[in-house]
Order: structure tokens, then C-alpha cells, then sequence
């Protein structure tokens, strides 16, 4: 899965868009509530959620800190996100099928802020970490 070099990559361009978490985040969020609207169903209680609305840049914060967290727990995803996969899976009751749209949603919002270090390697790094990730949060479910 996940080679040394990789994680070496991911984590060296991580230092780098963690200064813009909550940027990344809200942008990510608010692209895929707009181009995938049934994910929308699952943020029904808030009030606004339209692009970059409070609830939404509030909620792009909180993704990001579990980004963060499986960056700082990347040599074993699986047990490191055991608990926030039981959280999505059992009480958020969230398909798992959305956490590949949000990971594209990311990938795409870190290709366009970060276009000069978004480098083909760091794309393919970056890629295979967010699958990881959400292979991981999927672990749960089954
Ligand atoms: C809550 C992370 C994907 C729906 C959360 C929380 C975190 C998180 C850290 C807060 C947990 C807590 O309160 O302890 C992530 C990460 C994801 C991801 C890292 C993948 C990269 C998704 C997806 C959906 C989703 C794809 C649905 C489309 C929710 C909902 C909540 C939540 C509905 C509760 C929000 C609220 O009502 O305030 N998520 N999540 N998550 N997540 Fe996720």
C-alpha cells in the first residue's frame, strides 16, 4: 500500500496545507455539497449549506482535524481510525460510498491551492492516502 517514500511525501507536503486546513476544508466540503447534492442529505439539521457558509467552514475544520490525525497515525490507519469509523458507520450512519467523494473533493481543492507543490508524485502519494483513509473509516461497516 503505502510505500516509505509515500508516507515521506505526504507528510512533507501535509506540513505545508495544514497551515490552510481550514481553507482546504471548507472548500472541499462546500465543492462537494454543490456537484454531489446527495451528500447533503446527510447535514439536513444545519442552516446553510451553501458554499462556505458558518456551519459548513465550522464542519471543514473538523474534517480536516481527522485528515490531521491520519496523517499522525499513517503506518496504521485501520486501528488509528477505528473509532471515528464506528462514529460515520453506526451513528452517522454515513454510506461509505461518500468517502471516496469527499477524497476526490480534497484532492481537487489541494490541486488548485496548492498548484506549484502539487507536484504528479504528490498527486499519486496524496491519492493513495486518501484511499487509504477511506478504506479505513470504512472498516467498521463490515
Ligand atoms: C462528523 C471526519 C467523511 C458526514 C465528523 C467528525 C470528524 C469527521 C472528525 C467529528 C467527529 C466527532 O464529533 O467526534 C471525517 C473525515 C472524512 C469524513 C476525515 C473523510 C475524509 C464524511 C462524509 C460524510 C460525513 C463523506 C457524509 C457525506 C459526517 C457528519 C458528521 C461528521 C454528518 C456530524 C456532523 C455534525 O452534525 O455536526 N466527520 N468525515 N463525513 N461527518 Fe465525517
Amino acid at each position: 500500500l503505502l510505500t516509505a517514500k509515500d508516507k515521506d511525501t505526504i507528510k512533507g507536503f501535509w506540513a505545508k496545507a495544514a497551515t490552510k486546513a481550514e481553507e482546504i476544508g471548507t472548500d472541499a466540503l462546500s465543492r462537494m455539497l454543490v456537484v454531489y447534492p446527495q451528500t447533503k442529505t446527510y447535514f439536513s439539521h444545519w442552516k446553510d449549506l451553501s458554499p462556505g457558509s458558518a456551519p459548513v467552514r465550522k464542519h471543514g475544520k473538523t474534517v480536516m482535524s481527522g485528515v490531521a490525525e491520519a496523517v499522525s497515525k499513517i503506518d496504521d490507519l485501520t486501528n488509528g481510525l477505528l473509532t471515528l469509523s464506528e462514529l460515520h458507520a453506526f451513528q452517522l450512519r454515513v454510506d461509505p460510498a461518500n468517502f471516496k467523494i469527499l477524497s476526490h473533493n480534497l484532492l481537487v481543492v489541494l490541486a488548485i491551492q496548492f498548484p506549484d507543490d502539487f507536484t504528479p508524485e504528490v498527486h499519486v502519494a496524496m491519492d493513495k492516502f486518501l484511499s487509504a483513509l477511506a478504506l479505513a473509516l470504512s472498516e467498521k461497516y463490515r
